[in-house]
């Protein structure tokens, strides 16, 4: 796979283990955030996927909604009608797959995951009763694509969950206000796609799937939860595109630190979800 955006560190063809390990810790430290908690949470009650159902995670990471579904598809040990569903995530980066599998073994899982592109789905036409896609569409240059691929594997009657970003609604305070349209703009350029949140019910619509239900929340960072090459590294990447000086970036850190200190820094990008289904 080529990389049309080599900024974008979630591309699947950038499987660079010093990256991957980086992968995982903002992976972790976004599945902590409760506004990342609470959309999961709702896109999961409005999905409500039974025991026996066959689910898919297109772009696992580290395959945290896999178990989730996983635990959804089979009811306990201790059930009495043990059913027998699936639940598969599909991740194309070998490094985040591994610990994918190690952290299902390790949590007693029934989760299993393969080698994939959410682009060629490796299943047959109306095989899936749910697929689950979250942040993922935003690091696809064709994501439309993907959605109608998604709709080829599910069954009618079939549900799905898409979850992302929207990298326009990304504020970073206190920043002065001749700066701000860098920020924004290396903020944009982190993703092939980066108004794919926005954009969320148009690509069902467009792939002949019924949109049932919209949400929302805000990833929101206070200056406990943002570590500073977070930080550092949009600064960089801004000078780096010759978009501010480096007098500015170093005032730009100058006013970060003293937020910090005064608890009045604030990080925030919106995220969007729409759950939709097959019509029969
Ligand atoms: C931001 S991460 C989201 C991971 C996980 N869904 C989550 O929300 O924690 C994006 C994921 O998409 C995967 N990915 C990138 N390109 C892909 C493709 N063409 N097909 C399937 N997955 C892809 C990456 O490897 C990565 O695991």
């Amino acid at each position: 796979m080529s990389d049309p955006h080599p900024t974008s560190a979630f591309n699947a063809a950038n499987t660079d283990p010093a990256v991957t390990d980086r992968l995982i810790a903002v992976l972790d430290a976004q599945a902590a955030n409760p506004g990342v908690r609470r959309l999961r949470a709702w896109a999961h009650a409005q999905l409500a996927v039974r025991p026996g159902e066959r689910a898919l995670d297109i772009g696992a990471g580290t395959g945290s909604e896999t178990q989730v579904l996983a635990a959804a598809v089979a009811p306990g040990a201790g059930a009495t009608d043990r059913a027998t569903g699936s639940a598969i995530g599909l991740e194309p980066n070998p490094g985040l797959r591994a610990v994918a599998e190690q952290r299902a073994t390790d949590a007693g899982s029934a989760a299993r995951f393969l080698d994939g592109d959410a682009l060629d789905l490796p299943l047959p036409n109306g095989e899936l009763d749910v697929v689950w896609c979250e942040r993922v569409l935003q690091h696809l240059p064709d994501p439309a694509k993907a959605v109608a691929e998604m709709a080829r594997v599910l069954r009618p009657g079939g549900r799905v969950a898409l979850l992302d970003t929207d990298w326009a609604t990304f504020v970073l305070h206190p920043a002065a206000p001749e700066i701000r349209p860098a920020l924004a703009a290396v903020a944009e350029g982190t993703a092939a796609t980066p108004d794919a949140g926005r954009r969320l019910a148009g690509l069902l619509a467009e792939a002949g799937l019924a949109v049932d239900q919209l949400g929302a929340d805000v990833l929101l960072h206070d200056s406990r939860t943002v570590t500073r090459p977070i930080v550092h590294g949009i600064g960089a990447a801004a000078v780096g595109r010759g978009l501010i000086t480096e007098e500015q970036r170093d005032r730009l850190y100058a006013d970060l630190d003293a937020a910090a200190e005064h608890g009045t820094f604030h990080l925030s990008v919106a995220m969007f979800a729409a759950v939709a289904h097959r019509p029969r």
